[in-house]
């Protein structure tokens, strides 16, 4: 009946409808661990950068997966840059690099000097039928001034080697013992079948919650159209995760197309957007997946709520579907996914059942997010775009984003945001801020906030008495 549509509505809560109630507590922030999970894969952060072309290419991924969280790499652009991007974050970091580039004894030295330097590697292993025979640095090649020298006249034939078998830890040692940055493993035969760059050994060291796979290489996830199982199939062998891109998951074509690349592609993957408890149960009844993007409308640059009139706000989406998740006693991880502007909305999406965030607008504009800074009336910008935009969609490569009819309209918006300078600081003062509300409510993980979290409603006149009022604020207060 009509009228009890009406007076049976569900309420819609948005993160700014609701306020987190303190609880006692016993934690400090600096004690609270954000750990969680997406399938086999541990994040030290549960932050995933949306797979936006104004926020995730490789750098973007790379900084985030060594703050502890994860890129999901966008594809509004060529399977073959989409797949490059992917194995740029791949290569970025390794403990043991497997695909080593070599030169034989015979080569020239110019020959090696110009792969060290189009390839920006600093020295060779050199190798004949396999077998290391030498290795030689850019330290060789720097004072080789002779053009007519071959590789095998200047290298080191003595190399330090190492096994398979070598933990950091002991590679770490070797190189400080013997003051070498190339350390090449070796098996029984004497074959090389792998480097150690001291890079990559310091990079372990200094960032220890780095999101790593088994071969201590960067993880990375990339988006992909459910419609586009080549793409998936080229992604396959490098990429950690796949991720679906689509505005309304909840649709038959869709969800039957997502069973085909789920049978074909051994990835594991994400899917979304969804917003319903329906919606979450039929994904989890005809669907084997590790993660839920969860969230439709809410996100910075969306427009789909004022165009259509349909929306499932993040915090209301992430709690219905969060019930589901718990009904059906799967461990599919929640992502918010849309309007988390910063440590509150993400508090908000913790206590409502998510279990991790995915972050758009709170990128975007920092130095890693693709794209140069603007100046405009003396600040700096960038540009941030909805992927439903008329400029993300010229590129035409996400239009299946959106369902057939709604093709023709644009769905978000495109615009400025301050630049921000590293994403590093802003995951930072953003773990920060989380912490602080960990604290507050009296939560030491994820896990806690889902169970301790009370919620309160507040009018939106309160909403200005929580916020800074009455005085004129100021970045910097004059001397006085
Ligand atoms: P935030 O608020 O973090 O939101 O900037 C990012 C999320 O918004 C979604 N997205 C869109 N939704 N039209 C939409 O309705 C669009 O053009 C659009 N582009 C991105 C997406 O889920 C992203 O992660």
């Amino acid at each position: 009946m009509p009228w009890d549509k009406l007076a049976n509505a569900d309420i819609a809560f948005t993160f700014g409808d609701v306020i987190l109630l303190p609880g006692k507590t016993e934690v400090e922030p600096a004690e609270v661990d954000l750990s969680t999970s997406i399938g086999e894969i541990r994040l030290h952060t549960p932050i995933l950068s949306s797979p936006m072309d104004t926020v995730t290419e490789e750098e973007m991924a790379v900084a985030i997966a060594r703050m502890g969280g994860l890129g999901v790499i966008h594809r509004n652009c060529t399977v073959g840059e989409q797949v490059r991007m992917v194995k740029a974050v791949k290569r970025a970091e390794s403990f043991i690099i497997r695909d080593v580039v070599t030169v034989s004894p015979a080569d020239s030295v110019e020959k090696a000097k110009s792969i060290m330097k189009d390839m920006k590697i600093s020295g060779l292993p050199v190798v004949v039928d396999g077998k290391l025979k030498g290795i030689i640095t850019r330290r060789d090649v720097y004072f080789a001034e002779d053009s007519g020298l071959k590789v095998e006249d200047v290298m080191t034939k003595d190399v330090i080697t190492v096994n398979p078998d070598i933990t950091p830890q002991d590679a770490r040692k070797i190189m400080s013992k013997y003051k070498i940055e190339k350390l090449p493993v070796v098996d029984e035969e004497g074959h090389l079948v792998g480097l150690i760059t001291a890079k990559d050994v310091f990079y372990r060291e200094s960032h220890p919650f780095a999101t790593r796979d088994s071969e201590g290489r960067l993880r990375v996830a990339a988006a992909i159209s459910p419609f586009d199982i080549d793409r998936a199939k080229a992604l396959e062998p490098y990429v950690d995760l796949l991720v679906t891109d689509v505005a309304h998951f909840h649709n038959e074509n869709v969800i039957s197309a997502t069973r085909r690349i789920s049978a074909e592609v051994d990835v594991p993957l994400i899917v979304g957007n969804i917003g319903t408890y329906e919606a979450a149960e039929e994904v989890l009844t005809r669907l084997d997946v590790v993660g839920l993007r969860v969230g439709i409308a809410s996100g910075s640059i969306c427009t789909t709520g004022e165009v259509t009139g349909v929306a499932a706000p993040t915090l209301y989406a992430v709690a219905k579907v969060s019930e589901a998740v718990a009904k059906y006693g799967s461990n599919v991880a929640v992502i918010a996914d849309g309007g988390v502007r910063g440590p509150a909305e993400a508090a908000k999406s913790f206590a409502a059942g998510a279990d991790a965030v995915m972050l758009g607008f709170a990128l975007a504009g920092t130095k890693e997010s693709p794209g140069s800074p603007l100046i405009v009336g003396g600040k700096m910008y960038k540009v941030y775009r909805g992927m439903g935009s008329p400029s993300a969609r010229s590129r035409r490569f996400v239009l299946d984003r959106y369902s057939r009819p709604s093709k023709d309209i644009a769905e978000g918006i495109e615009g400025l945001v301050p630049y921000r300078g590293d994403a590093t600081t802003v995951i930072d003062k953003f773990v920060a801020g989380l912490k602080a509300a960990f604290g507050y409510v009296g939560a030491a993980n994820i896990h806690d906030m889902k169970a301790k979290a009370r919620m309160a409603l507040v009018s939106p006149i309160g909403t200005r008495e929580i916020a800074p009022h009455d005085v004129k604020p100021m970045d910097r207060l004059p001397h006085i």
